[in-house]
Parts: structure tokens; C-alpha cells; sequence
């Protein structure tokens, strides 16, 4: 008796990724998705490649991260791809960035519609390439009927121009006296938003080990569940994302309230 409880735990006693990925699944699971793809530039510098070569390896993390996401019952996943600071990086980069979308959705927009997953964007359409542009109203018209997850693009993309933004939205309707001052509320603010139509993200990933949030979501990322892993983007995967999902899964999410059985 005594051996069997003083038995030390091996490998075999742990459940198997399959085994916790279904018992995850069976949990409540983050609706919205937030990931601030970071670390392609020092994904390719520790391989003396140069930067570029780590903004294509992460684009094959995309895909991996989005057929998971969809795997696993997730309705929205919004990737950080271009910021509105990443212009300040030299031309050569900010072009080859600029191909990206072109590349991922020529490659693997057939995939996407297999999967039943609709892309959408944020972030201003105007100052990108025709190119680019073109590559992702493509993919957002021809996955326009799926009904299943939505893969939103953050490109060219900076809360605080969104925030600017919806603020002159709300002062014309209210110059034009479409809206009264009294009717501007959290939720008029939430509507004037680039992301009008989805939930607020759920859980905010970022990788490569960088605490901050670089002017992504922050609107929205109010009541997210942040977690900062210091995998770097090309090397993220299932398993570093379904640990960072049986984290969120633990935890007691109060809005500010208590928990249930205290509240009485
Ligand atoms: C993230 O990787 C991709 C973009 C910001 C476009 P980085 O290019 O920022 O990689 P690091 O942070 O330099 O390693
Ligand atoms: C944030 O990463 C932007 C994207 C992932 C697209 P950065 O690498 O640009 O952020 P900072 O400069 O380290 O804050
Ligand atoms: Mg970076």
C-alpha cells in the first residue's frame, strides 16, 4: 500500500497532448484570440538568417496557429501582422512584409475555405501596397459566406489611430445631430471601433518573451486574460499554445465582481 503512494509520478502517469487536448476542449474556451506575433527578427538572427527569413518562417506559423484555433472551437482569432510603428523599419523589410499577406492567402486561401474560416481585417487599407491590399480584399471576399471561425488581420493597425478615429466618428453623428451627448456610452465607443461587430478578445497572447502591448487592442484587451510566453513566434506551436489555454482555463475571471459562491 505504502509503495504505491510513495510512487514517484513518471511520464507515463501524465496525460498524453491528445488527452489534454480533449479534456481543454471540454472546458470553457477563449471565444476571441488576440496574438501579438512576436520575435521572427531573432527567430532568424539566432540561425544568422536574415530578418525576412523569420517573417516567412512565422507566416507557416499562421497557418499552423489558425487550423488549431479553428480545431479547437475558437471564433475569433486577431493576429498582429503590421503595426502602425512598423513603418519605421527599413524599406527592404516593410516590402517584404508587404508580400506576405499575397503569399499566405495565394498558398493557403483554399485551405482556409475548406475550413470553413472567414478572413477579415483592422488597421487602415489606404497606406498599403495595391498588392497587398488587393491579396486581402480577395481572401475577405471569396471566405465571405463562411460561417465558421474569423481570422482577422491586424495590418497596418495602432489602437491609438483607431481610438482617434472612432472619437471623430462619434463627433461628427454628434455635430449632425445624429447622437446626443448623453447617448455616448461604452458601447458607442465599442461601435465606433474597427471592431464593432466582434467580442472583445478573451486571452492576449504575445510570444518572444516582450511585455507590453505595442499599441495593439487596448480598447478592447480591458478584461483579457494576458499571457506573455517566451517562445518566439516561427517556434510556436500546439502544444505552447494549449498549456497557455489550460492557464486561461485555471484561471477565475471576475470582471471586478466575486467569484460565484461568494457573492451571497
Ligand atoms: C514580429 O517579429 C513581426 C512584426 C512585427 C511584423 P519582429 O520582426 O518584431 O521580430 P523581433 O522582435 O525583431 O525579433
Ligand atoms: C508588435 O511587435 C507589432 C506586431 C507584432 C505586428 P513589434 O516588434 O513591432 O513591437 P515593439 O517594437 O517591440 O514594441
Ligand atoms: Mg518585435
Amino acid at each position: 500500500m505504502f509503495g504505491k503512494l510513495l510512487r514517484k509520478k513518471t511520464a507515463a502517469d501524465l496525460p498524453s497532448y491528445e488527452e489534454r487536448l480533449a479534456a481543454a476542449k471540454e472546458r470553457p474556451m477563449p471565444v476571441h484570440i488576440a496574438i501579438i506575433m512576436d520575435g521572427n527578427g531573432r527567430w532568424a538572427k539566432q540561425r544568422k538568417l536574415p530578418r525576412i527569413a523569420g517573417h516567412h518562417e512565422g507566416m507557416k506559423t499562421v497557418r499552423k496557429t489558425t487550423l488549431f484555433a479553428s480545431r479547437l472551437g475558437v471564433e475569433v482569432l486577431t493576429l498582429y501582422a503590421f503595426s502602425t510603428e512598423n513603418w519605421k523599419r527599413p524599406k527592404r523589410e516593410i516590402d517584404f512584409l508587404m508580400k506576405l499577406p499575397g503569399e499566405f492567402l495565394s498558398t493557403y486561401l483554399p485551405e482556409l475555405v475548406e475550413n470553413n474560416v472567414k478572413v477579415e481585417m483592422i488597421g487602415s487599407a489606404d497606406l498599403l501596397p495595391v498588392h497587398t491590399k488587393e491579396a486581402i480584399e480577395r481572401a475577405m471576399q471569396e471566405t465571405s459566406s463562411n460561417d465558421g471561425m474569423v481570422l482577422n488581420f491586424a495590418m497596418n493597425y495602432g489602437s491609438r489611430f483607431e481610438i482617434s478615429e472612432a472619437v471623430k466618428k462619434i463627433a461628427v453623428q454628434l455635430q449632425q445631430d445624429e447622437l446626443a451627448l448623453s447617448e455616448i456610452t461604452e458601447e458607442t465607443v465599442s461601435k465606433a471601433m474597427m471592431t464593432c461587430h466582434l467580442p472583445d478578445p478573451d486571452l492576449l497572447i504575445r510570444t518572444s518573451g516582450e511585455v507590453r502591448l505595442s499599441n495593439f487592442m487596448l480598447w478592447q484587451l480591458a478584461y483579457a486574460e494576458l499571457a506573455f510566453t517566451e517562445v518566439l513566434w516561427p517556434d510556436f506551436d500546439e502544444h505552447t499554445m494549449l498549456t497557455i489555454i489550460e492557464d486561461y482555463q485555471k484561471r477565475s475571471r471576475r470582471f471586478g465582481s466575486l467569484e460565484g459562491n461568494e457573492l451571497t
